[in-house]
């Protein structure tokens, strides 16, 4: 059984972190030209420092909730699975999933990095006092002394190669028997495309999403339903099949 699965920030609403253009999203309030964007970060480094240290707080503080863990356990029972997640939490990760079996096309929100050469760390557990979070100062690089920048994907920055390639080896290692797309309103870049290809000539694909999508008219079923209610229930029906 080949599965492919794709999520966005819905995945993570019910573990209480804000999704980007649902109700209370975070661009519903913030403008994401003023801080998730290079030229903000040009402008304004401390801002922006200010609001990833808010939401790396907030992700620390959260817990991965049920659809992350059927997930998990789906990627247990396939026999080849691949996650695209375009979240840079880090819940997937502590819910269990292998890294070797997840792709964070946006970046880890938890990778600080150079803002001009490859030097970066990534720190989960806030052991290093990160002042840049508090917005206080903004680090420079040991090695060329340019600015740390956090380690996601901002608006008009290109995919990462490495983790673009990963996924078209996945698709072009041939179609998925199941694709499950969660949580994302698919508005951003390859997401249809990437889903359209996995499950081509027959393969099911399954959208999770209260609302919807450009992608719903592809679909092959449509969940109308949290996450963490819907997931662990489909998951359920496939061990039982399995
Ligand atoms: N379960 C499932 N889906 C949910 C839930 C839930 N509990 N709560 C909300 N959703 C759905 C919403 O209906 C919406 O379609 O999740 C989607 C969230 O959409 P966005 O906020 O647009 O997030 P996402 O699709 O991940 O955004 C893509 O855009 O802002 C950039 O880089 C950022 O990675 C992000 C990208």
């Amino acid at each position: 059984m080949r599965v492919f699965v794709i999520t966005g920030a819905g995945v993570s609403a019910e573990s209480g972190i804000p999704t980007f253009r649902g109700k209370d999203g975070y661009w519903r309030n913030l403008d994401p030209a003023k801080l998730a964007t290079p030229e903000a970060f040009a402008r304004d480094p401390r801002l922006v420092w200010e609001w990833y240290g808010e939401r790396r707080q907030r992700i620390r503080n959260a817990q991965p909730n049920a659809a992350h863990a059927a997930i998990t356990r789906l990627a247990q029972i396939a026999d080849e699975f691949l996650l695209v997640t375009q979240n840079v939490d880090d819940l997937h990760g502590r819910a269990g999933l292998p890294r070797e079996k997840m792709v964070q096309i946006h970046g880890d929100i938890f990778l600080t990095k150079c803002s001009r050469c490859d030097f970066g760390f990534t720190d989960y557990d806030h052991d290093h006092e990160h002042e840049e979070e508090e917005g206080n100062v903004v680090s420079r690089c040991s090695k060329c002394d340019a600015l740390m920048r956090p380690g996601v994907i901002w608006f008009g920055e290109q995919l990462p190669s490495n983790e673009l390639q990963q996924i078209e080896n996945y698709l072009d290692r041939g179609v998925c028997d199941l694709v499950i797309v969660v949580g994302t309103t698919a508005a951003f870049g390859p997401i249809v495309d990437w889903a359209l290809r996995a499950s081509h000539d027959g393969g099911e694909l399954s959208e999770v999403n209260p609302e919807e999508t450009p992608l719903s008219q592809f679909a092959t079923r449509l969940v109308r339903e949290p996450a963490a209610i819907a997931l662990p229930r489909i998951v359920d029906t496939i061990v039982a099949g399995v």
